[in-house]
């Protein structure tokens, strides 16, 4: 997991820092809300295919707090000063249509996020019958997935087709696309049966 959050912040840095446009004091907001976000969703991902039982939901935990770190942080950034695509000038700089359906698969992942954190819960507290050995409620980590995917895909695919707008930023892809590229592959591995 930290080496999994090390690669996604080295390459924020660079793409944003060294190559890009911003300057160093975007670090702790901007660029590493970047980092975590990707991290996050990509440490949940990884979550899904992890055998054992206690490295599994470690995972998934780890993945979970560095997505709620995420919200947290992008509510802080949400304004036109960082993000102008996602705001309408012609609307009273309200969120675009893309801008305001990104924020809702964003909100209904981080709802599919709670609930597998209250199955954990539950599972810890007794309540739950799971023997341990099979995933929590395995199609809600696949639902966290495919929002994450829906989500970075409505911010961010009108330049994933347009490699000239990476010219700026060293002309490396955008996290949007990696984003989008490390949850479809996660939703397609399987864990391996034992
Ligand atoms: C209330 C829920 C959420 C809100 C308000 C939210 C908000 C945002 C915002 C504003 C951005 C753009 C940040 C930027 O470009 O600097 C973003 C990017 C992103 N979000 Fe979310 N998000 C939410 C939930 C989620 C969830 C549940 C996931 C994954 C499971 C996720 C994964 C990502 C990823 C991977 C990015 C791309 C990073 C980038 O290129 O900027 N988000 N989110």
């Amino acid at each position: 997991m930290g080496v999994i959050f090390s690669v996604c912040l080295i390459y924020s840095f660079i793409r944003y820092i060294t190559l890009g446009p911003e300057d160093v004091s975007q670090l702790p907001l901007y660029v590493m809300n970047k980092a975590l976000s990707w991290a996050g969703l990509a440490t949940i991902g990884l979550s899904r295919l992890l055998g054992h039982a206690a490295a599994r939901k470690q995972a998934g935990l780890i993945g979970a707090l560095m997505i709620g770190l995420h919200v947290v942080m992008s509510m802080l950034g949400l304004k036109p000063e960082y993000l102008h695509k996602f705001f309408d000038s012609m609307n009273g700089m309200k969120l675009t249509g893309a801008g305001e359906a990104s924020m809702l698969t964003g909100v209904l992942g981080l709802g599919f996020l709670a609930w597998m954190l209250w199955a954990t819960a539950e599972q810890a507290n007794g309540s739950s019958d799971s023997n341990g050995n099979l995933s929590l409620l395995p199609w809600v980590g696949r639902a966290v997935l495919i929002c994450g995917a829906v989500h970075v895909a409505l911010m961010g695919w009108d330049i994933w087709f347009a490699p000239e707008k990476w010219e700026s930023y060293g002309h490396l892809p955008p996290i949007t696309l990696l984003s989008f590229v490390t949850a479809v592959v996660f939703l397609f591995l399987r864990r391996r049966r034992a």
